[in-house]
C-alpha cells in the first residue's frame, strides 16, 4: 500500500517506535512516584518534554502535554477564556479546525463568548484587513490555524498576531497541520514564534503515537485548567502522563525536526510533479488551496464531475491510501465547510481529493507512484455521482 495520507496520520517512525518500546518493555511507572522506577519514568518524560521544546524553539516550561491536538486546543481556547483577562471576544477564522470552531459554539453558547469568524478568500487565506478590524479592547483571544489540513493553505498570520498582541489579546495557532512539514519555532525571534503566544501541535503528525500532543504555552499567560487532579503539566493538565506515547512524541520530533528545512523542499519538489501531472492529465482537476503558499507535502483537488467517495475507493484497490480532505471528520459525506468557505458549489466541494506525503521518496519510487496514482484517477470509470 502507498500511503499518501499523512495529514490524517503519519505512519510511525522507528524511532519513535523503539523509544515506546523500551518503555513498554521495562515496564512504565508512575513518574510522581518516589521510587527508581517512578524516578526512571520521570527522567523519560524530561527528556521527551526537552525534546519537543527543543525541536520546536520552546522552553522545557513552555511544553503542557496533552492527549493531542484536539486537547490542546480545547485546552487553551477554554482555559484563557475562563481565566477572561480582558473580556468576552475571540476572534477566529471559517476555516478553523472542528476542535477550534466547535470549542468557541461551546464558549458561544455556554459561557457568552461572542465570536467573530474571519472570511477567507478563494484560496482558503484569512482576511488580514477584516482579522485586523475585528481586534477589539474585550478581545481575550485571537485563535488562527496555521496551516489548513483540507487545503495546505498556509496563513500569514505575522500582522495579525502582533496586532493582537499589541492590544493586550493572546495570540494561538493551531499549527497541528504546519508544524509537521514546515520548521515551524515557537522561539520569540521565529516564525511564527515572534508573533504567537501560544501554539497546538498533535504528535501523530510528526510520526510519533496518536493520542499524544502538547500546548506550546509562553509563560505568564493566564490559563485555567480543564483537567482538575493530581497537579502533573504543572497543574494545567492533570493525569497520570502516558510515559510511551509521550517518549515514541519526543523521539519522533527529535527525528524530524532538525531536518525539516530540507525535508521541506524535497517534499515541495515532488509535491509539485504530483500536482502538475493530475491537473494536466485528470479531465476537470483542479488545486484547491494556495498554489505556493502551502504545506510542502500537500497536494488537494476538486475533480468536477466526479465522487470524492468513489474516487477514493478506486485508489484504495489500486493501493494507494489517500483521503477526502479531514480524516479528523471522518465519515462525514456533507460538503466540506471548508471548500464551501471559499467559495466552492456543494457539488464541487463533495468531490475533495487529498493526498498528504510522510516523507520525500527515492526517485524511482516516486515516479512509479505517480504512475501509478495517475492511471487510478484516469481509469476511474464512474463519473455521475
Ligand atoms: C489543524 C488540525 N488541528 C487539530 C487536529 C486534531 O488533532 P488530533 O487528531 O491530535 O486530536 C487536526 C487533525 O488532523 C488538524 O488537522
Amino acid at each position: 500500500m502507498h500511503y499518501l495520507d499523512a495529514a490524517a496520520t503519519a505512519p510511525l517512525r522507528s524511532a519513535a517506535r523503539n523509544a515506546m518500546l523500551k518503555v513498554l518493555e521495562g515496564a512504565p511507572a508512575n513518574a510522581s512516584s518516589v521510587h527508581t522506577p517512578g524516578q526512571l519514568a520521570k527522567d523519560v518524560l524530561r527528556q521527551a518534554r526537552q525534546q519537543v521544546a527543543t525541536g520546536l524553539g520552546a522552553r522545557d516550561a513552555e511544553v503542557v502535554f496533552t492527549s493531542g491536538g484536539t486537547e490542546a486546543n480545547n485546552l487553551l481556547l477554554k482555559g484563557v477564556a475562563l481565566a477572561a483577562p480582558r473580556g468576552k471576544h475571540i476572534v477566529t477564522s471559517v476555516v478553523e479546525h472542528s476542535s477550534v470552531r466547535q470549542t468557541c459554539a461551546f464558549l458561544s453558547k455556554f459561557a457568552g463568548f461572542e465570536i467573530t469568524e474571519i472570511a477567507v478568500d478563494a484560496y482558503g487565506r484569512v482576511d488580514e484587513a477584516a482579522a485586523l478590524a475585528a481586534i477589539r479592547d474585550d478581545t481575550t483571544l485571537v485563535s488562527i490555524g496555521l496551516a489548513n489540513g483540507e487545503i495546505g493553505t498556509v496563513q500569514s498570520l505575522e500582522r495579525i498576531g502582533q496586532a493582537a498582541q499589541a492590544s493586550g489579546a493572546v495570540m494561538h495557532t493551531d499549527a497541528v497541520q504546519a508544524a509537521a512539514a514546515l520548521p515551524v519555532d515557537f522561539g520569540t525571534g521565529s516564525w511564527p514564534g515572534s508573533f504567537v503566544d501560544a501554539m497546538s501541535v498533535a504528535s501523530h503528525k510528526f510520526g510519533g503515537p496518536q493520542g499524544a500532543g502538547a500546548l506550546l504555552l509562553r509563560s505568564g499567560i493566564p490559563l485555567e485548567p480543564l483537567i482538575h487532579g493530581g497537579g502533573q503539566e504543572s497543574g494545567q493538565r492533570s493525569g497520570t502522563e502516558n510515559i510511551a506515547a509521550l517518549a515514541g512524541f519526543g523521539a519522533a520530533v527529535a527525528t524530524l525536526m532538525p531536518q525539516a528545512g530540507t525535508r521541506a523542499q524535497s517534499l515541495m519538489t515532488q509535491r509539485d510533479t504530483l500536482v502538475s501531472r493530475v491537473l494536466q492529465e485528470v479531465p476537470g482537476a483542479q488545486l484547491t488551496g494556495h498554489p505556493t503558499e502551502r504545506v510542502p507535502n500537500h497536494a488537494s483537488f476538486v475533480v468536477e464531475g466526479v465522487s470524492g467517495e468513489s474516487l477514493l475507493v478506486d485508489l484504495d484497490v489500486a493501493g494507494i491510501a489517500a483521503s477526502s480532505g479531514s480524516a479528523c471528520s471522518a465519515g462525514k459525506k456533507d460538503p466540506s465547510d471548508v471548500l464551501l468557505a471559499m467559495g466552492y458549489s456543494p457539488d464541487l466541494a463533495v468531490t475533495a481529493l487529498r493526498f498528504t506525503f510522510a516523507d520525500p521518496l527515492e526517485e524511482s519510487a516516486f515516479q512509479q507512484l505517480m504512475d501509478r496514482v495517475l492511471q487510478a484517477l484516469a481509469s476511474h470509470t464512474a463519473p455521475v455521482r
